[in-house]
């Protein structure tokens, strides 16, 4: 079994990143050995297929070529990263996992969820212990993911309403999984999200 393994989810630009960051202070504080990783990228050849996936024209792959990547880019990320770091027994945090493919890939056309999940079970076979699914309304997230001014754009380029349908699809994804997910509410300081988050994590065992 080995570590924890608890993933960062939610729509561009809820604070994930950040709020990895400061869990990741608050349990080495406690004396847990931390990884902390991301994807699509945690590994070298995950980051290599990365810039492939979030650089260039919202057009750039068809959903069913970006299901590969992403599956691919997931694949080394657990054999380097994510498998090695748990059979040491330390706590792995990951910004973004196989649920952003659930629901990123499966809201750009609704019939791929099909091929998301057999090509899980094919070949990642993995789930996380805990996912805290960052919630927040899209419009105040977006304006923020916009301003940050980063080449890293293809995703948010999509526009809002794609956002609205990533939320919701989110929020089903917690109630589809309600053993490992839990909704954090992401609006409020980000001292009052990192208190509901350490709140859920310390539920978990
Ligand atoms: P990320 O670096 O987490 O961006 P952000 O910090 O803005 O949340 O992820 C890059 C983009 O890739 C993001 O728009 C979400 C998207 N994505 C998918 O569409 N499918 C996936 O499986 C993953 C992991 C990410």
């Amino acid at each position: 079994m080995g570590g924890r393994f608890i993933t960062f989810e939610g729509v561009d630009g809820s604070g994930k990143t950040t709020q990895l960051r400061r869990l990741a202070a608050t349990l080495r504080a406690a004396g847990e050995a931390v990884v902390e990783t991301r994807e699509p990228g945690g590994a070298t050849g995950a980051e290599a297929i990365r810039r492939l996936l979030v650089e260039g024209e919202p057009g750039r792959w068809s959903p069913e070529t970006e299901i590969l990547l992403f599956t691919a880019a997931r694949r080394d990320h657990v054999e380097r990263t994510i498998a090695p770091a748990r059979a040491r027994g330390e706590t792995v945090l990951c910004d973004r996992f196989a649920d952003s493919t659930r629901v990123y890939q499966g809201v750009a056309r609704a019939g791929l969820r099909g091929m998301v999940d057999r090509l899980h079970e094919l070949s990642i076979g993995i789930e996380p212990d805990l996912t805290l699914i960052l919630d927040i309304d899209p419009e105040a997230a977006l304006s923020r993911g916009l301003a940050r001014g980063t080449a890293e754009d293809r995703f948010e380029r999509f526009g809002l309403d794609f956002q609205q349908k990533l939320r919701a699809g989110f929020l089903a994804l917690a109630a589809e999984f309600p053993g490992r997910c839990r909704v954090i509410r992401a609006e409020g300081s980000a001292e009052e999200v990192a208190a509901r988050i350490a709140a859920a994590v310390m539920e978990t065992p």
